[in-house]
């Protein structure tokens, strides 16, 4: 953690945390008073970058009521558990560490346990945690996340487990934040989500769409560009639809231009784009900008039309394929990622070859790939012809001999030919090199120390399915 940047302005909350924040403050001071030291949060954090966001908020809260950051939940009096509800293993991941968490409860009574993010937003999860887990002291939704200051004052000054729901539906602005890199940076411009995707629990647990001002935006990336940060991802769940039947028409593509016109030496990314609502009009803005990342990910989910009305997506394989082709058409250099779901209720060989054709068509560089998950409360929960196990398991391991290939063949081309690349450091994976990533977001690996934070330009020696090894040229 190194930044503490206050993040942009306005809107219309009309929850004003400012009580709450002084009482927790009074509290954090005392203990700092009689223990030398001020006590210390651990935010833990499981799923997608919107969580990553919002764990950066957390933290930026929890700093500003006096808290300090603990290097792991052993030295922790305050841990928040940022959870994740997208697929079984996610929930079961969550709760077997929380779970964990009870002996240092008993070690230390003092302790708050805090379970934020998706799985608190799900009714039976609360009544679970509240009955089964007597440590933890609250649950907090994501769309309560600026409520944190009055959680924690209710929880340190009477002593009251809080495991409601206060899913009031605005955008909070203002909120403190602590960025855990000082040179990649997370950005929501929007949250929650309408499309109700079968299979997903998403729109369940974070609610109907919300977008923030464009303003507010423009101005927290100004500021980020300002202090330095060099890759700057724009995040919602579904970015397409940012704005979507907004009075004056301007939407994603004319966010995305607006931020293409501030000066300086970065990448500007966003995720995630739903094919039913990626237009031409973003690719031309995409294709004509300075700063924009030639990188889409474009979730495809299914290859057969058959399984993609199951679905519930709105879109088909032409469709799909449309806009792909119009995006290397426009950009040729362009890296296009995927996610895909094997095993869903009903899909047969049939389909899931139909998938495998779309995936030698498309020629993703990268595909998250995922076994599906039946989502408590999900119209897909109750889909009959259930894909059996074993099944779904071998279709998930040709999905991936597939993809390796393609994603083989999509990086062989890069040898001999110089990459730009945002250096990360040293490899937390092998020491013995620096990584960094490139505008395609295509893992770079080199040997000569480039501090993190500096762009380079490396000439690829080596090329595989999911990395790039390589010389650095000079440095830019
Ligand atoms: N909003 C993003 C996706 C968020 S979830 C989008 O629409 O692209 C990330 C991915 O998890 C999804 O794209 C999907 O492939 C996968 N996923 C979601 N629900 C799932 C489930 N119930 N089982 C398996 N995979 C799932
Ligand atoms: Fe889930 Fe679909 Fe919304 Fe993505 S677009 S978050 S998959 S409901
Ligand atoms: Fe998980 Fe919530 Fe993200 S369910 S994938 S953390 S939106």
């Amino acid at each position: 953690m190194k930044q503490a940047v206050a993040a942009t302005t306005q809107q219309d909350t009309p929850f004003d945390p400012a009580p709450y924040i002084a009482a927790v403050r009074e509290i954090t001071g005392a203990f700092a008073v009689a223990r030398g030291h001020a006590p210390r949060v651990f935010v833990l954090t499981f799923g997608c970058q919107q969580n990553v966001a919002d764990s950066e908020k957390l933290s930026g809260m929890a700093l500003d009521m006096g808290y300090e950051p603990a290097d792991g939940a052993e030295e922790a009096d305050l841990i928040l558990v940022n959870t994740c509800a997208i697929r079984e293993h996610a929930e079961d991941k969550a709760l077997s560490v929380i779970g964990q968490y009870k002996h240092l409860k008993d070690k230390n009574p003092a302790l708050v346990i805090g379970v934020c993010g998706c799985m608190a937003a799900e009714e039976h999860r609360r009544a679970q945690l509240k009955k089964s887990y007597p440590y933890v002291s609250f649950v907090l939704v994501t769309s309560a996340l600026h409520r944190l200051p009055q959680y924690l004052s209710e929880t340190l000054t009477r002593q009251k487990r809080i495991f409601r729901a206060d899913d009031e539906m605005t955008v909070a602005e203002n909120v403190p934040v602590v960025r855990g890199s000082s040179y990649r940076a997370w950005v929501s411009i929007m949250y929650g989500c309408n499309n109700f995707c079968s299979y997903c629990i998403v729109p369940y647990v974070r609610g109907r769409e919300r977008s923030r001002e464009p303003a507010a935006v423009i101005e927290e990336v100004r500021g980020l560009v300002a202090a330095g940060y060099r890759d700057i991802t724009l995040l919602g769940q579904n970015v397409n639809s940012y704005r979507r039947g907004a009075a004056d028409g301007y939407e994603f593509a004319d966010l995305l231009a607006d931020l293409d016109r501030i000066e300086g030496d970065f990448l500007l990314r966003f995720m995630t784009s739903h094919p039913k609502d990626a237009t031409r009009r973003l690719v031309d803005v995409m294709a004509a900008g300075r700063h924009i990342a030639h990188a889409f990910h474009l979730p495809l989910q299914s290859g057969s039309d058959r399984i993609l009305a199951a679905m519930n997506r709105h879109y088909d394989r032409a469709k799909y394929l449309d806009i792909l082709g119009y995006m290397r058409q426009k950009m040729p250099d362009i890296a296009v990622t995927s996610d895909v779901i094997v095993g869903f209720p009903g899909e047969t060989e049939q389909d899931f070859e139909d998938t495998l054709s779309l995936l030698e068509t498309a020629r993703f560089d990268m595909i998250y790939s995922f076994i599906f998950s039946p989502r408590k409360g999900t119209p897909a929960e109750r889909m009959p012809d259930p894909v059996p196990r074993a099944v779904q398991n071998d279709r998930f391991d040709r999905l991936l001999a597939l993809q390796n290939d393609i994603a083989a063949g999509q990086n062989a081309p890069l040898v001999g030919r110089a990459v730009r690349v945002l250096s990360d450091g040293v490899s937390k994976n092998d020491p013995a090199f620096y990584a960094g990533r490139n505008e395609q977001n295509k893992i770079v690996f080199f040997k000569e120390p480039v501090p993190a934070g500096t762009f380079v330009n490396v000439s690829i020696d080596r090329a595989e399915a999911f990395a790039l090894w390589g010389t650095v040229k000079e440095e830019r």
